[in-house]
């Protein structure tokens, strides 16, 4: 199987994983990129198990729209059931780095309106210590130059994403080269940056569970068995 197979096989298989927390009164957080993309499309078969859902996104909240999917804000709703989403890279205590797609920010925050996280990664995504793909950090326009040098002081290399605007109509930096040895500590040290929004390490509140390929079968991995 190629890569957007295995995503595909992926969000699948978590519609289907997902169907034993399901309520009619129940929602779902909905996260953004290529494999959230194919779960969206297999959710719109069980469409009629739950009341709606949250998206992460703009992109994702339409093809919710599109399937028929009621989207809601994130104010109408107490609880998310789950919330499920994809990951540019995930570690075996089940950190993450988020944002390729650049909605980082939300997908935080509709992830920390929910009872769990489910991860659906392909196994190109797996690794023993994070920090290889670029790290995506939302800053506010203004801010840009000085959350640069403030990145540069904590070790990275800052690159601006070229026209590159997030949801919330702020920029994003994608910065290489941190130090990983803690990312739990790396995520707060970021965050205290006047001027960055959130910054896409996962690794304060991770995923709960990882659904991921191997030889072309899925396996379930929760963060107490890594
Ligand atoms: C978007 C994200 C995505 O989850 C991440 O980039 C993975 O994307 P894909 O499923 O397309 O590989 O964090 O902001």
């Amino acid at each position: 199987m190629n890569q957007d197979q295995l995503k595909a096989m992926l969000g699948e298989y978590a519609a289907h994983y997902i169907d034993r927390y399901l309520t009619l009164e129940s929602y779902v957080g909905v996260g953004t990129g290529s494999t959230a993309n194919h779960f969206i499309d297999a959710l719109a078969q069980v469409k009629h198990r739950f009341a709606g859902a949250v998206a992460s996104s703009n992109a994702s909240a339409e093809r919710l729209k599109q399937h028929g999917i009621a989207v809601l804000e994130l104010t109408q709703v107490d609880e998310l059931i789950v919330y499920v989403d994809g990951a540019d890279e995930i570690d075996p205590q089940l950190a993450m780095i988020k944002g390729g797609g650049g909605a980082l920010t939300r997908e935080k925050i509709v992830a920390s309106a929910a009872r769990q996280f489910i991860c659906i990664a392909d196994h190109s995504k797996s690794v023993t210590r994070l920090g290889h793909f670029p790290l995506p950090v939302e800053v506010i326009p203004m801010a840009r130059s000085v959350v640069g040098r403030a990145l540069a002081g904590l070790g990275g290399k800052p690159t601006y994403r070229q026209g590159f605007n997030t949801d919330n109509g702020n920029i994003i930096l994608d910065v290489s080269e941190l130090n990983m040895d803690s990312a739990t500590a790396m995520e707060t040290a970021i965050n205290q940056i006047p001027g960055v929004v959130s910054n896409g390490l996962f690794a304060l509140q991770g995923a709960d569970v990882l659904l991921m390929d191997k030889d072309n079968e899925i396996q379930e991995i929760t963060a107490s068995q890594a």
